[in-house]
């Protein structure tokens, strides 16, 4: 039979395969306490602006208010012939207390009410994935004054370079993961206007206050265009971009984790909150927790190409599509809390292997450049002819078997007669680590103070 909300103008029901397409509230019962919140904001309003009797705004609200009691207690049947989330709501109002169940809809629809719900439900994840992100970043800094002057090879093109500080590398994904957090705060910026009001595209004629409701809900105005207000999941979009990024910082600390605790590089190992063992090799401490943010970094950058995809194609306003918008946000915010907590566990847990860091720093030739820079600044050499003579020392050593610091001074001779002994004073590593001391470089006071600086910066 022909569905209750707009039965009047129908004569036949759904096809089955209707009735499985169009339902969302499998999904969308997520937004009951914003749809809830939001109604009762609109109810008020209603009453405010003599719309609806105050007798029926209180009957409305006390409706809303059990509502929400059953929902939480778990006694609310949600049923998938109501379609979603306002309609289940709105008719489960109309069972409780009848006739003035049928007002809250005035002066809106559906396309304003989900926009608002939907507002309401991204800025409290954005809010869940500052906390969360907060979290983690203050789990590297800690590890990261503990590791200041843990010296380790920084890389690049994954080769052996210069030396850095394990306090510094750490530092590195700190200054990212609060990028991630501005962005998602832009992003809240952006969205923090009411599309309630807006009604089905085009506005009311019924006197109300949208600047009530936005202020009701928390929100800084309400939305300028009300075409614009249902027609777009922008802010949807932002989150799930800002989100892509900083899954896509986690899945590279994760894959570092990864390979330091891999044999070869030994840096750190993962505590066994962590890791799994193997069902047939007793021996194993496998990385899976580091694996699954690694990979589940991959749903989140989905959900980002699979809402842009949805709506590239929209013409104004609304359109069912746009249902589609939930699933992946849900899935994509749910994905970073989990990943977010499991990487700060992680980090808050790993033990950096201080002598196999250093270890690694005696391969590798990692202070080639602070002898190159020797050459210029005590012999007055160009440094492109530095780089020459250096190069000529890195062979030798390489042939010798053994490290710059090791070359006999003879050896350095023979590449240039001008070397004395001073030059052993800038071939330790930690020689070297210890005069990058520019702003931002590695020296382990710097990275003691940018830990400082840090934790005044985000937490
Ligand atoms: N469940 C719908 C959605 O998520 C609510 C809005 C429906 N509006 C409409 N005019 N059919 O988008």
């Amino acid at each position: 039979q022909a569905n209750t909300m707009w039965g009047g103008r129908f004569t036949a029901g759904p096809a089955e395969a209707m009735d499985a397409i169009n339902p969302s509230i499998g999904f969308d019962r997520r937004l009951y306490a914003h749809d809830i919140i939001a109604s009762k904001a609109h109810c008020e309003m209603l009453v405010r602006q003599g719309i609806v009797a105050p007798q029926d705004g209180e009957a409305i609200r006390d409706g809303l208010d059990t509502i929400l009691r059953e929902i939480e207690a778990g006694s609310f049947e949600f049923k998938t012939a109501l379609e979603d989330i306002h309609m289940n709501v709105e008719a489960r109002l109309k069972e409780l207390i009848g006739e003035p169940a049928g007002r809250l809809h005035t002066a809106r629809s559906r396309n304003d009410q989900v926009a608002t719900d939907f507002r309401l439900w991204v800025r409290d994840a954005i809010d869940r994935l500052d906390t969360q992100a907060r979290a983690l970043q203050e789990a590297l800094i800690d590890q990261a004054e503990a590791a200041a002057d843990l010296v380790m090879p920084g890389y690049t093109h994954l080769q052996p370079a210069q030396p850095v500080t394990l306090g510094h590398h750490l530092m590195a994904y700190t200054e990212m993961f609060g990028r991630d957090r501005g962005r998602l705060a832009d992003a809240r910026r952006r969205m923090n206007e009411c599309p309630l009001g807006a009604a089905a595209l085009a506005g009311t004629s019924f006197p109300i206050d949208r600047d009530l409701t936005a202020r009701t809900l928390g929100f800084d105005r309400p939305t300028a265009n009300s075409m614009d207000s249902v027609a777009d999941r922008d802010f949807a979009l932002e989150v799930l971009s800002a989100g892509s990024i900083l899954a896509m910082h986690m899945s590279r600390l994760a894959e570092e984790l990864v390979m330091w605790c891999n044999d070869g590089f030994a840096f750190v190992e993962l505590s066994d909150a962590f890791t799994t063992g193997s069902s047939i090799m007793p021996q194993k401490k496998n990385p899976d927790g580091a694996e699954l943010v690694r990979g589940k970094a991959g749903r989140v950058i989905g959900a980002l190409v699979t809402l842009l995809t949805v709506m590239k194609g929209l013409p104004m306003t609304y359109g069912k599509d746009m249902q589609e918008d939930k699933e992946p946000v849900f899935d994509a915010c749910d994905t970073l809390e989990l990943s977010l907590a499991c990487l700060r566990g992680m980090v808050a847990d790993m033990k950096p292997n201080a002598g196999n860091l250093r270890a690694a720093t005696q391969k590798g030739f990692l202070t080639a450049t602070d002898l190159a820079d020797w050459l210029v600044r005590v012999l007055g050499m160009p440094f492109r002819e530095a780089h020459h003579v250096t190069g000529r020392l890195v062979r030798a050593a390489e042939e010798a078997g053994c490290d710059l610091a090791d070359l006999p001074l003879a050896s350095m001779q023979a590449a240039d007669a001008r070397i004395d002994e001073r030059i052993y004073d800038v071939l330790t590593v930690d020689r070297a680590a210890a005069s990058r001391t520019s702003y931002g470089g590695t020296a382990p006071d710097n990275v003691r103070a940018a830990a400082r600086a840090a934790r005044e910066r985000f937490l």
